[in-house]
């Protein structure tokens, strides 16, 4: 036990990451950690494989690695299972999805081959551009809930796992505000017992994850976890939960520039952004209903970090437009364009563009691995609820009812780093520095 009183207990044994959508994302994250493990790649973009956190003074000198200093799964004691609508294996899907070459594929073509999806829960309304078959069938929303508990249970067991956690990295629902249903458990297990049409699939997931006492975080812009029911549920279930929408691309762009801008005290008239983008995800986002649910999540980033009501004649009045054209020939491919209007002393004009050809899941795989790994971590340091620390990984991070989400990387970084420094009974660092001098 720390000072703090903290006591993590070791990671001892098998982690089961079971990923909820078996597609561009899922299946560069099962590759690469596939690739690391046989020594053919390197984890890049994984804090939890590559960061390091300074301990104490600078003077000092330690800054070990954030995988020795607090006890996280090994990579090779993860094992992945997961669930999609469609039958492909790993290996077809990630095929199919185009982003890995198929040299690299061949290499760790067994794992991949042998991981197949379960039949998942899904329900056409939700997601209208996709359709596989490969769906579970239940009395009720309640029975396809207890299918997946017993999928997680078979899982564990078929697998030898210590513990599990599991990611939605699956299509984007449409858009929903909380209504009755989601306020109470109460009222969302009387709602899952009469197939309430506002319960959706990946609230069922969520649910079924935190009855079997597994950590569940949300990659997509869904509401899933954000509802008071999941919250109380995970609370008294002593289960971490966290979300949502995986932070890449131009958002992760977003949360880097304008806290820059900020510090400065320059002025913002307008950020215009777009993408181009061809793989499913992009596919499935070309429906107005699903496009809503992620438009929500990324534009709320610049109020929040530029701070509107703490200065309005910098930043009062910007227009902020978020736009994603389905554009075939790109695949996953992203090309995110920005262009930002904004102004400095005397209120003269200035333009910044940022042209971004980036690749949506080779920017996403390394987060769902930390987002596991971190949130294994959570629930063996006894940690339950919402997981605000991990914001980092987030476009519209979750937070207690009435709190502010913080946007800014770096000080999601911070506290993601100060909060590992607390489970350990360390200082924490405050940048102050007045130590050093006399
Ligand atoms: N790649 C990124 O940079 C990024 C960033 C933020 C968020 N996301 C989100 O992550 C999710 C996954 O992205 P992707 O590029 O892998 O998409 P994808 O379309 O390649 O994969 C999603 C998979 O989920 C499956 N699916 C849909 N509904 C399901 C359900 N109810 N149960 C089980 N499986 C289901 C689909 O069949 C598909 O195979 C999307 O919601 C996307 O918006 C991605």
């Amino acid at each position: 036990m720390t000072e703090n009183g903290v006591e993590i207990a070791p990671a001892d044994g098998k982690l089961g990451i079971l990923l909820v959508g078996l597609g561009a994302v899922s299946t560069t994250l099962v590759a690469g950690v596939e690739a690391v493990k046989r020594g053919i790649s390197q984890p890049v973009g994984s804090l939890t494989q590559l960061g390091t956190i300074r301990l104490g003074k600078r003077t000092d000198g330690k800054s070990p690695l954030i995988k020795d200093f607090v006890p996280l799964a090994s990579l090779d004691d993860i094992v992945f299972g997961a669930w999609d609508i469609f039958t492909d294996n790993a290996f077809d899907s990630a095929t199919n999805a185009g982003v890995l070459d198929r040299s690299l594929l061949d290499q760790i073509g067994e794992p991949l081959s042998a991981l197949t999806p379960m039949p998942a829960v899904f329900e056409q309304k939700w997601v209208k551009r996709i359709h596989g078959n490969n769906v579970k069938a239940g009395k009720s929303k309640m029975d396809l809930a207890e299918q997946l508990i017993a999928d997680i249970a078979r899982f564990k067991t078929e697998k030898n796992c210590a513990r599990l956690v599991m990611v939605w990295a699956a299509s984007t629902e449409i858009y929903i505000e909380e209504t009755d249903v989601h306020r109470s458990i109460e009222a969302f297990e009387k709602g899952l017992y009469d197939s309430d049409p506002n319960i959706a699939p990946s609230m069922i997931y969520a649910y079924a994850a935190i009855k079997s006492g597994v950590p569940f975080a949300n990659g997509a812009p869904n509401l899933t976890v954000d509802i008071p029911a999941i919250v109380q549920l995970a609370e008294q279930h002593n289960v971490p939960i966290c979300g949502k929408d995986f932070k890449t691309g131009q958002t992760l762009m977003k949360t880097i520039i304008a806290p820059g801008l900020k510090a400065r005290m320059l002025g913002l008239d307008g950020w215009y952004s777009t993408n181009i983008l061809g793989n499913r995800d992009g596919e499935v986002l070309d429906d107005p209903e699903n496009f809503k649910t992620k438009e929500e999540s990324k534009l709320s980033v610049l109020e929040h970090i530029l701070q509107t009501e703490v200065y309005p004649d910098l930043y009062g009045d910007f227009s902020h437009v978020v736009r994603i054209n389905y554009y075939p020939p790109r695949g996953d491919n992203k090309e995110g364009w920005d262009n930002i209007d904004i102004f400095g002393w005397l209120g003269y004009k200035m333009q910044i563009k940022i042209d971004f050809l980036c690749r949506d899941s080779i920017l996403a795989a390394p987060l769902a691995l930390d987002l596991a790994i971190f949130m294994d971590l959570a629930q063996r340091s006894g940690m339950k609820g919402i997981q605000e620390w991990l914001s980092f990984y987030f476009k519209a991070p979750q937070t207690a009812p009435g709190l502010y989400p913080e946007h800014d990387l770096f000080i999601q970084l911070m506290k993601l780093k100060n909060t590992l420094r607390h489970l350990k009974g360390e200082d924490m660092i405050t940048h102050l520095g007045r130590e050093y001098y006399g």
